[in-house]
């Protein structure tokens, strides 16, 4: 039997894709490869949203076009956002490339794969991949796509040109999916999506969702990313306070704390929009974990502006944040106009907010000294022998002397000290 070796970059939903394709792929025969040396198909499911992500898989592919030399029947392709993105060059200009299958065409991946090089990018309105069960990693954790695509366009993203148009997994097949991975053993389900609490189906939207997965038995834990602060509804927010199983904790992309800069970017909301929803949110979900996005060194950013954002951090108090350099995309708005802020400029910025979020974090996660937390246990911590890590229900993560638990296990820990990302038991 033919076997595949799949190495996955990028966010969560491209995690999913890749046990969507091993799945699908597993179905028409393929078995799994752990080491590209042995693998028949090599394929890199692939990230476009910054160029560092596109550079690094360049290389990657240069150095696996090697394992043609001794095996040239060897079958090497792109997969993913990269993939959608370059679809007219890759062929062309990657001699070793057999080929490019995009976000929507992963269906037909195990027949093309049997005939001659080939590209297939066609984006499709209503490919939701509903139908096709996953091979999921073994752990505690199952992520469930619940919608795709992203219709929102800010200017600064490529998403929505290589994702193409938002579109919503049936919810009978969401809540299949959820009674199987429970059913594995799964005790939490992430849901994802592009901008995941557009989701609809029917009359079924994001909180109906919710409510729905809320109480099904043996998954402890729901949480879900990323949603879009315009899309955050009441019905989401009360689903937040009232389903038992829904984690404390959100992810809220805010970008930027300045408004011209908001409304640059398109985000359809401005600063003081952002702060009155996480007051309401924060008054639904008392104690609410939050994280979120930003972006520094957008196009026109002044002094000013980045003072906003740096203000908007403060404001709220980030539990923990992923922050990035402006990127400049093909196709984007953005990406036609003048960078103005120079690159030395933008990792000073990066530098500034990244001090600033760790100062905050580190404070918060100090408040949490001498409570007791409940850690979904996932398995033995990085750092220190012996010991066991999972996260709290508000995503921190959590380490613990080993006693005697197993993955997949709820216990009970209380905190002894901290760092700006973990929770830490007595010894
Ligand atoms: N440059 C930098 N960061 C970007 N993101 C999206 N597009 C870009 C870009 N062009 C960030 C946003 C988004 C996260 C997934 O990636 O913060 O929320
Ligand atoms: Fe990109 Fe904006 Fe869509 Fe998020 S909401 S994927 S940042 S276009």
């Amino acid at each position: 039997m033919p076997s595949v070796y799949i190495e996955t970059y990028g966010c969560q939903m491209n995690v999913a894709d890749t046990e969507l394709m091993r799945g699908h792929l597993a179905r028409s025969g393929y078995t799994t490869a752990s080491d590209p040396g042995e693998a028949d198909v090599i394929l890199l499911n692939t990230c476009a949203i910054r160029e560092h992500a596109e550079e690094r898989i360049y290389g990657r592919l240069g150095a696996l076009a090697q394992h043609k030399v001794r095996r040239p029947h060897v079958q090497i392709g792109l997969a993913g956002c990269m993939a959608q993105h370059f679809r007219d060059r890759l062929l062309d200009q990657t001699p070793h490339l057999d080929f490019v299958v995009g976000p929507d065409a992963y269906r037909r991946l195990p027949s093309l794969l049997s005939g001659d090089p080939f590209i297939d990018v066609r984006l499709d309105r209503d490919e939701t991949y509903a139908d096709l069960t996953p091979a999921r990693a073994a752990g505690v954790r199952a992520w469930i796509t619940i919608m795709r695509g992203c219709d929102k366009f800010c200017t600064f993203c490529i998403v929505p040109y290589v994702r193409g148009r938002e579109r919503s997994v049936p919810a009978p097949a969401v809540l299949e999916q959820v009674r199987d991975v429970a059913a594995q053993g799964y005790r939490e389900v992430v849901f994802l999506g592009q901008t995941v609490n557009a989701y609809r189906d029917r009359d079924v939207d994001f909180g109906a969702l919710l409510r729905a997965t809320d109480g099904i038995e043996d998954i402890a834990r729901i949480r879900f990313t990323s949603p879009h602060p315009s899309d955050m509804r009441d019905s989401a927010i009360e689903a937040m306070a009232s389903c038992r199983s829904v984690c404390p904790h959100l992810h809220l992309p805010v970008q930027s704390g300045s408004n011209p800069v908001l409304q640059r970017m398109e985000r359809g909301y401005d600063a003081d929009e952002y702060l009155r929803l996480v007051d309401r949110v924060r008054a639904a979900v008392p104690g609410l974990a939050l994280s979120t996005d930003i972006i520094v060194g957008f196009p026109g950013e002044t002094e000013r502006d980045f003072e906003a954002t740096l203000e908007l951090m403060r404001a709220v108090r980030f539990d923990s944040a992923y922050m990035f350099k402006y990127s400049r995309r093909d196709h984007t708005k953005a990406g036609k106009w003048d960078e103005s802020v120079s690159e030395a400029e933008k990792a000073q910025r990066l530098q500034a907010v990244i001090a600033l979020q760790e100062r905050i974090g580190a404070e918060i996660n100090a408040e949490w000294v001498g409570r007791e937390v409940e850690v979904l246990v996932e398995g033995p911590a990085r750092r220190r022998t012996g010991w066991l890590a999972g996260k709290t229900r508000h995503f921190k993560t959590a380490v613990f002397p080993a006693d005697g638990s197993s993955p997949g296990d709820l216990v009970r820990m209380r905190v002894a000290h901290s760092t700006a990302h973990t929770l830490v038991a007595a010894a």
